[in-house]
């Protein structure tokens, strides 16, 4: 019997924080052996470049510029669902009398309506959830009647198996505001009302990462943990393989970044980034800036587009302290030995890039899934602290600077260091040829070769 190679389709939802873990995955995959090709938005296509994954466009619908031409989230999601189920079928069309027809589709979980597309061509279906477990166990308890959304004003904690105890203000905005991201909340509690009728569900996260988690859900729900998806050359001692994911939606300005960090000292500078999504507000961006220029140390500062929300004075007048720019490789920033601390708002790549390069964090959550990230990295790894909010929801300058001295120089950073070495450690042994999440994989994978 001739032996065929299993052909993927990996979907992806076109935001930063969706195409790295998904096109990660897709990397993964054509690295044991399966044809890899990443789907995704029109506008999205030309940013990535991936040598061993091929990349092919479907339509959100709005295929000059995405969401932001969409009048609502309610709408782009409700086109996204019908012009990319459609598109998503030419493309698996497109493939069927080739030498590697799709016998696989994983797709984004906030593109729930994939499952449906792959059904109709009989072929496997995986769901990829790109929060961690923990996230994902309290929309899965909200889905089974365990849970109900918390009340508006609620104070009491929520307990749920395998997680401590979690305040109001430590759940994803999605449940501790469920009015503010109705359109998200539905596409979410969509997928979970499905999950048991895909094939595969897996998670970006390790065993080892969530294992209390892992422990309490055995049996009742059908995740499979192959995370953290971040590029082998930072998990691999031989430091071999991509250097990057492959895809910037912004400039980049790594250049420059790697050669302002060749001039600094071995853990001088703070990286300050929050992500792809996150908009903080003018009055925050001059906190950070005050606290930043408070706190003594270099910085490197990633601003986006919101670069003039930061006082033009700390703009120019930091040149020598700080770099401010709108883009840069993170992974390679994380990696410099000049980085000392990372104040992220705690999105699930950048912190799993973090506990997988070793750096402690300062954790400044804005939303979605980030308050619960911010509450493990102090709590349950204890690779950091969490800025605490004002009573108008900002981190104030000293604030800032206080929590930017625990985790550098105070009395518990040395112990933080510790435990940011320890996670970075269990990381690499768990996507290390062997490790839980590589064998998941390979099973995933030894499944889709068919003899
Ligand atoms: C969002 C959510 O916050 C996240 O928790 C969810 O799971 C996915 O969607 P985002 O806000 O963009 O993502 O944050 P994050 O998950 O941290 O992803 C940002 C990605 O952009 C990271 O992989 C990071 O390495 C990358 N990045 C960020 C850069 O490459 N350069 C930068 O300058 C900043």
């Amino acid at each position: 019997m001739s032996s065929q190679k299993g052909h993927v389709i990996v979907l992806t939802y076109p935001a930063q924080g969706h195409i790295n873990p998904l096109l990660q995955f897709a990397k993964r995959l054509a690295s044991k052996g399966l044809k890899a090709t990443l789907a995704t938005t029109h506008y999205t296509v030309r940013s990535i470049h991936a040598i061993t994954v091929g990349v092919e466009p479907i339509s959100d619908g709005y295929d000059e510029g995405g969401y932001k031409q969409a009048p609502s989230t309610e709408a782009y999601l409700e086109s996204f669902k019908s012009v990319g189920s459609r598109t998503l079928s030419e493309l698996i069309s497109k493939f069927e009398d080739s030498v590697s027809p799709v016998n696989c589709v994983v797709y984004d979980s906030l593109l729930p309506w994939a499952l449906d597309v792959a059904r109709q061509f009989g072929i496997y279906a995986a769901v990829f959830l790109t929060n961690s477990a923990s996230v994902c166990s309290m929309y899965w308890h909200i889905d089974h009647g365990r849970l109900a959304l918390p009340e508006k004003q609620a104070t009491e904690p929520v307990l749920l198996p395998g997680l401590p105890s979690l305040a109001p203000a430590d759940l994803p905005s999605f449940l501790a505001q469920p009015s503010s991201n109705s359109a998200y909340l539905a596409v979410i509690m969509e997928k979970f009302s499905c999950l048991d009728k895909n094939d595969w569900v897996f998670c970006n996260s390790s065993a080892e990462l969530e294992s209390e988690l892992v422990k309490a859900m055995s049996g009742l729900w059908p995740l499979v943990m192959v995370g953290p998806m971040v590029p082998s050359a930072y998990l691999d001692q031989q430091i071999s393989g991509d250097i990057a994911y492959g895809a910037n939606l912004w400039e980049l300005s790594s250049d420059q970044c790697l050669s302002w960090l060749e001039t600094k000292p071995p853990k001088s500078v703070i990286y300050v980034s929050f992500g792809s999504m996150a908009d903080i507000t003018a009055k925050q961006a001059e906190e950070i800036a005050c606290g930043l220029i408070a706190s003594n140390m270099h910085f490197l500062l990633v601003a986006k587009d919101s670069i003039n929300k930061f006082p033009i004075e700390f703009i120019n007048s930091e040149q020598e302290r700080g770099l401010v720019v709108p883009w840069c490789n993170q992974l390679q920033v994380l990696a410099h030995q000049a980085v000392a601390c990372f104040v992220t708002h705690c999105g699930w790549n950048s912190t799993l890039e973090a506990l997988s390069l070793g750096v402690p964090m300062v954790a400044m959550p804005q939303w979605s899934d980030q308050p619960t990230n911010a509450k493990f990295v102090e709590e349950l790894w204890q690779v950091g602290v969490k800025g605490k909010k004002n009573k108008d929801g900002i981190v104030t300058r000293d604030e800032l600077e206080m929590c930017i001295k625990r985790v550098t120089a105070g009395e518990r950073s040395e112990e933080i260091l510790k435990n940011a070495t320890k996670w970075r450690k269990l990381v690499i042994r768990a996507v290390s040829l062997g490790g839980s999440s590589d064998k998941n994989i390979e099973e995933f994978v030894g499944k889709l070769v068919k003899e």
